[in-house]
């Protein structure tokens, strides 16, 4: 199966969203962006220009817009790199995590990121290609004429659960109580946000994933790509 055209990937964080996206883009042989992780590449950006959550929005928005990142397509090796360094490891620790949610909070922030999205998008496409986006605001900002948008959800004790053992497979340290923690407050953040805040699109499917296995998510959207003709 080939698909054509763009799916878009939405909800918070820990709704297996990454899992089911790369694993959909490759089941379809079709590209795959982490929009998050461009996100966090521009919040490392600030961190190493030496900026803090107390810093002035127009100092984070340069920073962003000087960023140098690339953002690789592959589902099978999904890459990103600051100033040619791959930074895929670096922008999962706490550092960035703490901040990530100011920055994206920052207007210019995300028009820079979503020009960079569109380029992106625009490349997979053309030609009759395809592409899976993941992020907060795909369906409802970046791609909102998308022919598929799934919005996962799920209660956030299971997302903090699935967060920690992300952690421990990587090797971080972490503490549940503190991962929920700061799942409740991006979720605060990231919804309450003036600029493409996080909720799903009118016309998006939404799939709870509390009780889904990410196999069972997966079959579901393969069906829906192919009930739509997406497939070419
Ligand atoms: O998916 P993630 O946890 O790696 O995303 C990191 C942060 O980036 C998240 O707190 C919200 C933000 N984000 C966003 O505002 N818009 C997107 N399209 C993707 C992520």
């Amino acid at each position: 199966m080939a698909l054509r055209g763009v799916v878009a990937m939405d909800g918070p964080s820990g709704t297996g969203k990454s899992t089911v996206s790369r694993r959909l883009a490759k089941a379809c042989s079709a590209a795959y962006l982490d929009t998050g992780a461009m996100y966090r590449a521009a919040t490392l950006a600030a961190l190493r220009a030496g900026l803090t959550e107390d810093s002035p929005a127009a100092e984070i928005a340069a920073a962003a817009a000087g960023a140098r990142m690339e953002s690789g397509t592959d589902p099978a090796t999904p890459t990103i790199t600051l100033d040619g360094e791959d930074i895929s490891a670096e922008i999962r620790g706490p550092g960035v995590t703490g901040f990530v949610s100011a920055v994206s909070a920052v207007p210019e922030v995300r028009t820079e990121l979503v020009a960079r999205q569109h380029a992106l998008i625009r490349s997979a496409v053309e030609d009759g290609g395809g592409i899976v986006v993941e992020g907060r605001d795909i369906g409802t900002v970046v791609v909102p004429e998308a022919p598929l948008k799934v919005y996962l959800t799920a209660s956030p004790e299971v997302r903090a659960a699935r967060r920690g053992r992300q952690d421990a497979k990587a090797g971080r340290q972490s503490d549940l109580h503190v991962t929920l923690a700061d799942v409740e407050r991006r979720d605060r953040l990231d919804s309450s946000r003036r600029v493409s805040p996080l909720y799903a699109a009118a016309d998006a499917l939404v799939l709870d994933t509390d009780r889904l296995s990410a196999d069972a998510v997966l079959d579901k959207l393969c069906a829906l790509v192919a009930e739509r003709g997406l497939d070419g």
